[in-house]
């Protein structure tokens, strides 16, 4: 949700500033604007639309040379996304700049307040009013850092916000409150960004920012605070990879990149983690034996995608180790009074980190008393620093709004976790645990093996592009992945798609079914003792007029005669096929969003990052 960044040193700050908006472009895209500091002013532009507006219009108007800047990506909330709700902001005298990601909540009586004392709002957002209260506190304040921290004292909600000055130039200074922001440091100029793919180009030194702080940034300090000017500790961190992760490096299309990373990203995930007998280790889990011992019940809270990753953890949590799991839509979670004991652990899943529903749920259940751990793929980021232990996924960056990578490493780290807490209490798997494990260390093959498989997949969606409607079914750990299809598809070719317990047709989705209707039934591993059930749901379907489209094992021909259209699944354990059976459908979507025309890397109304409740 927004993207911010903000430069000082010896480069040109606008040429810094729109490349690190570039790159984090994927945060929000319905309009862009940047501010520069030269010769005792400020000078802004902005523009509806995605960056490539902006640039168009600095173009055309060019700014003058500056060497120091702000630059901001919106995904709007308050106010329409056109050009004067754009950020940055303006105080009435000119002398402020401001951007911002978050909400902010009293905004509304802060704006009474201004209007009352004869400013004059020009933007429908809650932004603004930040430029003018910091104007004002200008006449008082003797520095600009100092005027925000009194500013930051009177706000609620959540807000990373960045602000520059006219007469101070090379000083940018910003805020945090539960919105992400992270410092880079260079040589001689550093870096401000909502993320650090902002300032990889430059820098890999990165400082995390902690709640309620104040940074200001010169070319040569970096200075913390906390919102009443006591300086603060900070944790400064080497980010491990590097810009090219963060490109396209010959793909059309981030998605398609990131899709074809996966193999590596699920090996990244395991190295280290399973040795040769099949042992599982897991640094940084943060949790003692005995604390996993006693543990009397698992709750796994998550958004979107990575709900779907909880929901397969929990088939393999219960199974392997016995120990209740429930799964819970972070969103929901705190408002419906769970029952938390020091003897719950809650994990939250988060490929960013930074998902303001998911933190909110972590932090509802630590003040109940329960641990937290963490599943994430953003070293430093919110959940992770505010969690008991974290496991880490070693995905890279995904800049695609859709996940792939991340999804697929969020199972593998659930998996590793299960197959860790068993181990630690002696449940075994079930079947013999150092097998399933080393089946695990074979998978990014295995994943590898149905990315031959591509074309194939891209054809069928060619085929039914022009369905109006289509339907995932899977059942056990296929029915969080039919889940998964299904929202890939509405997010990326915006058009209806449900998925289903495969049992629960019958109970009332089956009235959906309709002659052509393409139906996609995800099929478990044959010997699975829904295989044989899940084969007469496929029969029912075709007996409706569906177009079955079937995800199946190498060698299943059972489902032959019933299936108008097949995918080949390598086999793998019943547990872990969701890891080659999500696949197939993120190719499919992502075609299928191709062919009708749209963005892929970034779907409308959507940012990858949601931020904001
Ligand atoms: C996935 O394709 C989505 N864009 C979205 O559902 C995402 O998984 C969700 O917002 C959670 O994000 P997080 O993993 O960063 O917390």
């Amino acid at each position: 949700m927004c993207g911010i960044v903000g430069y000082v040193g010896p480069k040109q700050a606008l040429d810094v500033v729109i490349e690190g908006l570039r790159r984090l472009e994927y945060r929000g895209y319905d309009s862009a604007g940047v501010a520069i500091v030269a010769d005792h002013r400020i000078d802004t532009r902005k523009k509806a639309g995605k960056l490539a507006n902006l640039e168009a219009e600095i173009e055309l108007d060019p700014l003058p040379a500056s060497h120091t800047g702000i630059g901001h990506t919106r995904w709007a909330t308050h106010g329409a996304p056109n050009d004067v709700n754009a950020h940055p902001h303006v105080s009435e005298d000119g002398t402020i700049a401001v951007i911002h990601n978050g909400i902010i909540e009293n905004f509304a009586v802060l704006r009474d307040e201004l209007i009352a004392n004869g400013v004059k709002l020009r933007s429908e957002t809650d932004t603004e009013v930040v430029a003018h209260l910091l104007a004002a506190q200008m006449k008082t304040s003797s520095n600009l850092a100092d005027g925000l921290r009194a500013v930051c004292q009177r706000l609620t909600g959540a807000f990373t916000i960045v602000v520059v000055h006219s007469e101070t130039p090379d000083v940018v200074v910003a805020a945090r409150r539960n919105s992400p922001l992270v410092v880079g440091r260079g040589v001689g100029e550093n870096f401000l960004a909502s993320d650090v793919a902002a300032f990889i180009a430059h820098t890999r030194n990165a400082i995390e920012l902690g709640q309620d702080q104040v940074v200001e940034i010169t070319p040569d300090s970096i200075t913390v605070t906390d919102f009443f000017g006591a300086p603060a500790t900070v944790h400064e961190y080497e980010v491990t990879w590097d810009a090219s992760a963060a490109e396209k490096g010959g793909y059309d299309l981030f998605m398609l990149k990131e899709i074809a990373e996966q193999p590596k990203a699920i090996a990244d995930t395991l190295l280290g983690r399973i040795d040769a007998t099949g042992k599982v280790s897991l640094e940084g889990i943060g949790l003692s034996d005995d604390e996993l011992k006693s543990m009397k019940k698992i709750i796994i809270t998550a958004c979107g995608t990575a709900y779907h990753a909880g929901m397969i953890a929990k088939y393999a949590i219960e199974h392997w180790t016995r120990v209740p799991c429930e799964v819970e839509l972070a969103s929901e979670f705190r408002y419906r009074d769970p029952i938390l004991t020091d003897d719950t652990l809650v994990i939250s899943i988060s490929q960013s980190g930074e998902t303001m529903d998911t933190l909110m749920a972590m932090r509802y259940a630590r003040e109940q008393g329960s641990k937290v751990l963490a599943i994430c793929n953003s070293n430093g980021s919110t959940i992770p620093r505010e969690s008991d232990g974290v496991i880490y996924t070693h995905a890279g960056p995904e800049v695609a709004v859709a996940s792939t990578k991340a999804f697929l490493t969020q199972i593998v780290a659930c998996y590793l976790f299960a197959m860790y807490l068993a181990q630690v209490r002696g449940t075994g798997f079930g079947e013999s645990s150092s097998d399933i494990a080393l089946e695990l260390g074979r998978m990014s093959a295995k994943v590898d093996l149905v990315l031959d498989t591509s074309e194939a997949i891209r054809e069928l969606a060619q085929e039914i592009s022009d369905a109006q409607s289509i339907l995932f079914i899977g059942r056990s750990v296929g029915f969080p992945v039919a889940l998964e299809g299904a929202l890939k598809l509405k997010e990326l070719a915006y058009m209806h798609a449900e998925g289903f317990a495969a049992g629960e047709l019958k109970h009332g989705p089956i009235a959906l079914l309709e002659e052509g209707l393409p139906v996609i039934v995800v099929v478990p591993p044959q010997g699975h003792e829904l295989h044989d059930k899940i084969v007469s749901n496929i029969q029912e379907v075709r007996a409706r007029g569906a177009k079955t489209i079937v995800l199946a094992e190498d060698d299943d021909m059972t489902i032959n005669e019933f299936a108008h259209h097949i995918i080949r699944l390598p086999k793998c354990p019943d547990l872990l096929q969701p890891l080659v059976a999500t696949v197939p459908l993120q190719i499919f979507a992502c075609e299928m969003a191709t062919v009708k025309g749209y963005d892929v890397d970034q779907p409308r109304n959507l940012a990858k990052s949601v931020t904001v409740e």
